[in-house]
Order: C-alpha cells, then sequence, then structure tokens
C-alpha cells in the first residue's frame, strides 16, 4: 500500500531514477504519484494523479538526491495536492509515507493552532510541519525527525529530506523500508524491485528503527534512544529478469505462465527444515492458519490438505479476524502465517497476537527477507519469484505447494508429496501451452458480456471456488461469487438465470458424485454450466480439461480459472495488472 523510493549518491539523474523506481512499486498503489528532488538548496517537485507509466524519467533536473511516492488513497481523495511527497510551507522540508498517522487529526489542529497552514486532506502533511516544529529546537535535522517519530500513533515508513543537508532520513514502523546498496549511492525503497537493477545487496529495517545516508555512508539507528545499530547485509537471489514483464502484455499473463516452472520451485525445500516444521505442527497444540485474500484461500486448502493426507484437524481464520482468536492461544499453539508479500499489515497483528500468548510462527512467504518472515520462528519459502500483478496467481499455487508437503511430511510421506507435486508440476508445464490459452481466450469471449457468473466447489474445491470468484471479480469487474457446492440449495441458487456462466470444479475425489449433482441443479435452473475437471461428463455445456492430479488437483484446477480471468479483462477492456481500488501489498488495517 503505497510505494516509496529515495536515492542520494553520485548519481546526477536522482529524480528519473526515482520515477522508475516508482515504476516498479505500482502495484503497491497507482492513483497518484510525486517525486521532489535536491536543487541547490531548493526542493524540486512534481506531483499528479494517475498512473507514472507515462511520464518520461528524462524529462526530470538533474539532481543527486530524490524522494518519491506512488499512492494508493487512505485519507483524502485522489487529487494532486493530496498526492506525496508533501512540504512544510516554506518549502524546505519533503516527506513522502506509506501508513497511517493514527493521531493525524489532534497532531494537525495543534500545529493549526501554531499557525500551520495544510493543502491536502492527508494524514501525511503533519510530518513535515511536525519536523519544522522540531527544527526550532534543534538544527540536527535527523534528530528532529527523530522528536516528531515519537510523536505519532500508527504504522509508517518515511523518507524525509530538506533543503540544507545532502541526506535523506527515514524511519519505519510498521510499514516496509529497505535500504539497496551500491556502488555509487544509496536506494531506500519499500520493496526491492525498485532498486534491483541498481544492486542486490540489501539491509532491512526493522520497526523502531532510523536511518540516514548522505550517499557515500549510512547510519542505522534505533529510532527512538538514537543508539547506533549494526545491520546485515544481504544479497537479494531474485534475477531482474524475474521482476521483468518480458515480452509477455501483462505481468499477470507472465506469472500465470512461470507456473510452468514455480510450481517445482516451491517443491524444492530443505526436507530437514519441512520435518521440523511437521513436527512443531504434530507437537503443538492448536494449529491456526492465516492470511488474507488469496492467502486465506490457500490456508482453507490447506485445512483440507491437513486433514485428508494427515488426518490433522488445523484451524483457519482470515487474519483480519485472528485477533478475536486470543482466547484460544497459549504457548504450545502455532500460528502459521501465509503471504506473498510477506508485509500485510492483517497477517502482522495476527503474528502479533499470537506472539502476545508466547505462540510460536510459522510463515510461509514469498518474500525473503520480509517483516513477516523476520518476525517468525520458522520460515519456508515459496520461491515463487517476484509477483508484481496486482492478482496473486504463481504466489497462491506456491503457497498450495508448500502446505501440501507440510501435510505429506505430517504424515510420514514427504517422499511421495514431493513426487506427486513434481509430477503435477510437469502435468502445468504442458498445460499451459497457446492452445489451452487460445480454447480458454474463446470460453471467455463467450460469456464476457456476462454481469454475474458463479463457481461452487466441495472438499478443496470449495476454497478454489471462492478463489475463482476474486481472480475474476479483481480484474474484470464481472460480478463473480463461489460457493460451497452443497450451499446452493440454500439461498444461491434463486439466483441462476437462463444462461448464467456456472463453473464448476471438480476432481476425482470423494465429492465428485455431490458436485456434479449440483451441477445438474444449476442446470435444471438454464445455469451455462462450464466444468473444470479431468474427465468430461455430459451436464457439462463447456469443459475445461484439467489432468487428474489427486491430492494435487486444486493447483490444477485454479489456473484455467486464472488464464480465464486474464482473458476476461483483457477483452473487457481492462488493465489486469493494476485492478481499480487495490493494491498488491496492503500495508494498512
Ligand atoms: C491484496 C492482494 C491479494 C493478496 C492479499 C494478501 O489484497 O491484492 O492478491 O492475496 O493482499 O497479500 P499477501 O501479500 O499477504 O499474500
Amino acid at each position: 500500500m503505497c510505494g516509496i523510493f529515495g536515492y542520494v549518491g553520485n548519481r546526477s539523474n536522482a529524480a528519473g531514477l526515482a520515477v522508475n523506481g516508482l515504476k516498479s512499486l505500482e502495484y503497491r498503489g497507482y492513483d497518484s504519484w510525486g517525486v521532489a528532488w535536491k536543487e541547490g538548496s531548493a526542493l524540486g517537485l512534481r506531483k499528479e494523479t494517475g498512473k507514472i507509466s507515462g511520464i518520461n524519467p528524462e524529462s526530470l533536473p538533474a539532481c543527486s538526491l530524490a524522494i518519491g511516492h506512488t499512492r494508493w488513497a487512505t485519507h483524502g481523495g485522489v487529487t494532486a495536492a493530496n498526492a506525496h511527497p508533501h512540504l512544510n510551507e516554506d518549502r524546505t522540508i519533503a516527506v513522502v509515507h506509506n501508513g497511517i498517522i493514527e493521531n493525524y487529526q489532534e497532531l494537525r489542529e495543534e500545529l493549526k493552532a501554531k499557525g500551520h497552514v495544510f493543502l491536502s486532506e492527508t494524514d501525511t502533511e503533519v510530518i513535515p510541519h511536525l519536523i519544522e516544529e522540531y527544527l526550532k529546537e534543534t538544527d540536527d535535522f535527523a534528530h528532529a525527525v527523530r522528536l516528531a517519530c515519537q510523536r505519532f500513533t500508527g504504522r509508517y515508513g518515511i523518507l524525509a529530506v530538506h533543503t540544507t543537508s545532502d541526506t535523506i532520513v527515514a524511519a519505519r514502523t510498521g510499514s516496509p523500508l529497505i535500504v539497496g546498496k551500491a556502488p555509487d549511492g544509496f536506494f531506500i525503497a519499500s520493496d526491492t524491485p525498485a532498486f534491483l537493477e541498481h544492486t542486490r545487496t540489501v539491509q532491512y529495517l526493522d520497526d523502531g528503527e532510523m536511518v540516514i545516508t548522505n550517499g557515500k555512508s549510512i547510519i542505522f539507528s534505533d529510532l527512538k534512544t538514537g543508539e547506533e545499530k549494526l545491520k546485515r547485509e544481504i544479497e537479494i537471489t531474485w534475477s531482474i529478469d524475474e521482476a521483468r514483464k518480458g515480452d509477455y502484455a501483462h505481468f499477470m499473463l507472465k506469472e500465470i505462465m512461470d507456473q510452468k516452472e514455480s510450481v517445482a520451485r516451491a517443491v524444492n525445500q530443505n526436507e530437514e527444515e519441512i520435518i521440523e516444521v511437521a513436527r512443531a505442527i504434530e507437537n503443538a497444540r492448536g494449529t491456526f492458519l492465516v492470511g488474507c485474500g488469496t492467502a486465506h484461500k490457500a490456508c482453507m486448502a490447506g485445512e483440507h490438505f491437513f486433514s485428508i493426507v494427515a488426518g490433522k484437524h488445523v484451524n483457519v481464520a482470515p487474519a483480519s479476524e485472528f485477533k478475536l482468536y486470543h482466547r484460544f492461544l497459549r504457548p504450545e499453539s502455532l500460528l502459521i502465517a501465509v503471504s506473498q508479500s510477506g508485509e500485510t499489515a492483517d497477517v502482522l497483528e495476527a503474528i502479533q497476537v499470537a506472539k502476545s500468548k508466547g505462540a510460536k510462527v510459522l510463515a510461509i512467504v514469498n518474500s525473503p527477507g520480509s517483516s513477516i518472515a523476520r518476525a517468525a520462528d520458522y520460515t519456508l519459502l515459496i520461491n515463487a519469484g517476484p509477483e508484481r500483478a496486482v492478482a496473486s496467481t504463481k504466489a497462491l499455487t506456491g503457497q498450495l505447494a508448500v502446505l501440501m508437503l507440510v501435510a505429506y511430511a505430517l504424515a510420514g510421506k514427504l517422499a511421495e508429496g514431493k513426487k506427486l507435486l513434481l509430477e503435477t508440476a510437469s502435468m502445468i508445464n504442458d498445460m499451459l501451452n497457446p492452445r489451452y490459452a487460445d480454447y480458454l481466450s474463446r470460453v471467455a469471449d463467450h460469456i464476457k458480456a456476462k454481469e454475474d457468473l458463479y463457481i461452487i466447489g466441495r472438499s478443496w474445491n470449495y476454497p478454489m471456488a471462492l478463489e475463482s470468484a476474486i481472480k475474476i471479480q479483481e480484474v474484470s469487474y464481472i460480478h463473480a461469487e463461489g460457493f460451497a457446492g452443497g450451499e446452493l440449495k440454500h439461498g444461491p441458487i434463486a439466483l441462476i438465470e437462463d444462461g448464467m456462466p456456472c463453473i464448476v470444479l471438480a476432481g476425482n475425489d470423494e465429492v465428485l458424485p455431490d458436485i456434479l449433482s449440483n451441477a445438474v441443479q444449476l442446470k435444471a435452473r438454464g445455469g451455462y454450466v462450464i466444468g473444470v475437471a479431468p474427465e468430461r461428463n455430459e451436464i457439462f455445456d463447456e469443459w475445461i480439461r484439467v489432468p487428474d492430479a489427486g491430492a494435487a488437483q486444486p493447483i490444477v484446477n485454479i489456473i484455467p480459472i486464472q488464464v480465464l480471468a486474464y482473458f476476461l479483462a483483457v477483452q473487457r477492456g481492462k488493465d489486469p495488472d493494476m485492478p481499480r481500488n487495490l493494491a498488491k501489498s496492503v500495508t494498512v488495517k
């Protein structure tokens, strides 16, 4: 949610670097953007609504220090005035911010009483004004930022600059900030793709930390006490090409196609670590799986993997509901936090709740070094590589694969699970061929004018029905809803009209006869039944063939729906990579 970027160093195109960096961060928000740069002893500023994609980085003036921001609006509408950076009145201080300053109204009133004038509706604008106030007490800019930060409640990652110094001061409480160390300067951004083409050497800020850099050196310190800290340098293994869309029209399509390899990468885990994690689940008194959005649907499918493969009961909740589970938690409990970004605020909150009760945490994440990975006792990486499209695709199948592998390990059948998953990876490779994509494009063409669409599934295909609905809703804006097959007759069936597309997710499993009878019920009400199944059935008006993948059926069943959602978006003239109102990394509650 909101992307921030800063560069200071020997290069003279800092503002251009900021524009390019922000383009890589647009998945975090894309309703407006802005850049501020140091121009002699003044600050230059450009802020606009809309996406940053169109701007030529070379159109900005030469400079060696710049900060920038791409916004997902929380406080105040989408206007240039609300876009970041925000400045104080005499334009000597500029700030970009990701997160929410919860006590901003109180601070705003206090500052107004001192004569400060505000130009935006944002919470962020109090930051430069408050720093200005503290600069009356100290001429050390970093110290003034530190004093201001001590007044904030809420979550923030901020970058601040001042006309009198050639430094960037950054502070983190709750929202991610990562330093990139290049031979000719320092980058600070919300995520690594922003500077991956310049450096892979990174240092992660933890909550309650501050960074000061002049481009030549960098100092990490405690945000409260100012005490200096040593930080480990980490080499990022993700390649630059993985973070680019290459010849694909959209990241979403590229990432769907990446699944030809990414599922196998997810399976490539250190066996000892998987067994250790399985042991932790076995010994836990209460295991809870949490995630948000797509990751939550992976957790729901995980519940079935644990039950069917290992006969183990686990609890599942959306991370945003988990704090209500505190009554069930104790030191012997285990929380499994599933997240692509590793930065989702609701998941981080769930971890805090679990830790406050002494419970252990296992993170299943895609982003190495992310806040969730660092907060956990055990971490399993899904190795999907950077996922940029807002709609999660390869991260989901990676999460499913890792959860399945853990379930097999828990059942003492790790080798069997690994074999099944590698066979599945190879089936996905065969499945994602141009003919299959053409066929799905034709199915999309047939239903693209519809405004409603329903998806049903049972057992582990039920969460995949919910996930299918999310995928179709978020990129095509068709009203899509997923249901448990058996629930149809308890309400949703009243919505079925003649010709309405109804997708039925099936596998060769114990619930096949039941889901087929639900398909018959849909058909009897005029539904246009699209079956996603290993075998054709006469009930299907359209058959989307998928391999027979046993326990990995949810993984192969969701893939054609991802492709279908992609084509529905494109054929309806929507940008699948940047759906309206959404952001990829949701760092607010
Ligand atoms: C947002 C994204 C979803 C994602 C969810 C959880 O809503 O748009 O694609 O599933 O956040 O994100 P996480 O990074 O925790 O998996």
